[in-house]
C-alpha cells in the first residue's frame, strides 16, 4: 500500500486528549486519553451501550467532541474547517461500519472506484485497474460488475473494506464489521483484517471476535460507562484483567 504519511515508524498517529461528548445531558464519553501509534492494532471493547461506536465515530468527525481535543498525525481533527478540509481529512481514515453501507445501485468496481475519481480527482481508467487489484486482494477479482445485492454479506463487506483501501488511508476504523453476519462468513472478512494489520496498517477495530483481538491486537482499550477503564495487551487482558468490570465482561463473552 502507497504510504501517504510522512510519520515515522512508531510515531504517535492519533492522540485522544481530555475528550467528552455528550448527547443532551447524557455524557457518553468521559474524559477520554488513549493514543494510537503507527502501525498499532487497537481492539476496543467494552458491554454494549458504553461509547465505542460513538468513539471510534468521533475519530473521523462523524460525531462531533464537546471538548478535549483528537489529533491525527498532529491535526486537530475538530478544529474549524472548511467542507473540503473536512473531506481531505475524513479520506485519511477509512471507516467500515456494521452495516457496510455500499451503494445498491453501483457496481462493485464503481463502489471501490467512486471516492478517488470525485474526491481525489484520480482519472477513471486509473481508479478502476486499482479498484480491480484491491478486488483481487480481498478474494473478489470475480465479482467487480457485481452489484451489491447479489453478493452475501461477508463479500459486501470485503467490498466495503476495499472501498476504503482505495482511499489509501493510513488508519482504519472498524465498528463491529462482522457482527451482521452469519458465523460462516465472520472468518473471511476477519481474514482480510488480519492481512491489513500483518502489512502494518494503523487500525481501530471495535469487536466483540476475542479470538482476533488475542491473535491480532497489540492493545485491548477496555471501556465501560464512557470511560477507557483498562488498556493493557491482549495477554494481559485475557490471563489477567484487572478491573472488576472487565473481568465480568469477559467471563459473560465466555458463557
Ligand atoms: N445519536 C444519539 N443520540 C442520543 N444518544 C445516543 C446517540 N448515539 C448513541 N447514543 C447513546 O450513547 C450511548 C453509547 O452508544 P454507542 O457509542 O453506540 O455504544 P456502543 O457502540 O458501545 O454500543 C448509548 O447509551 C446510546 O444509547
Ligand atoms: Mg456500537
Amino acid at each position: 500500500m502507497t504510504d501517504t504519511s510522512t510519520t515515522a515508524q512508531g510515531a504517535q498517529t492519533i492522540q485522544l486528549s481530555q475528550v467528552c461528548k455528550s448527547y443532551g445531558n447524557y455524557q457518553v464519553l468521559k474524559n477520554i486519553d488513549a493514543e494510537v501509534t503507527r502501525g498499532e492494532v487497537v481492539v476496543i471493547c467494552g458491554p454494549s451501550g458504553s461509547g465505542k461506536s460513538t468513539l471510534i465515530r468521533t475519530i473521523n468527525r462523524l460525531e462531533e467532541i464537546n471538548s478535549g481535543s483528537i489529533t491525527l498525525d498532529g491535526r486537530n481533527i475538530h478544529a474549524q474547517m472548511r467542507a473540503k478540509e473536512l473531506n481531505a481529512l475524513r479520506s485519511r481514515v477509512g471507516f467500515v461500519f456494521q452495516s457496510f453501507n455500499l451503494f445498491p445501485h453501483l457496481s462493485v468496481a464503481d463502489n471501490v472506484s467512486m471516492s478517488p475519481i470525485r474526491v481525489k480527482g484520480v482519472k477513471p481508467d486509473v481508479a478502476y485497474d486499482k479498484a480491480l487489484k484491491l478486488l483481487d486482494r480481498v478474494g473478489l477479482a470475480d465479482k467487480a460488475q457485481a452489484y451489491p445485492g447479489q453478493l452475501s454479506g461477508g463479500q459486501q463487506q470485503r467490498v466495503a473494506i476495499a472501498r476504503a483501501l482505495a482511499m489509501e488511508p493510513p488508519v482504519m476504523l472498524f465498528d463491529e464489521p462482522t457482527s451482521a453476519l452469519d458465523p460462516e462468513m465472520v472468518g473471511e472478512v476477519l481474514a482480510v483484517m488480519k492481512s491489513l494489520a500483518a502489512e502494518g496498517m494503523t487500525m481501530l477495530c471495535v469487536t466483540h471476535e476475542m479470538g482476533f483481538a488475542r491473535e491480532v491486537a497489540d492493545r485491548i482499550w477496555f471501556i465501560d460507562a464512557g470511560e477507557i477503564i483498562e488498556t493493557a495487551t491482549p495477554d494481559e487482558f485475557f490471563k489477567n484483567p484487572k478491573h472488576p468490570r472487565a473481568q465480568r465482561f469477559l467471563s459473560d463473552l465466555r458463557h
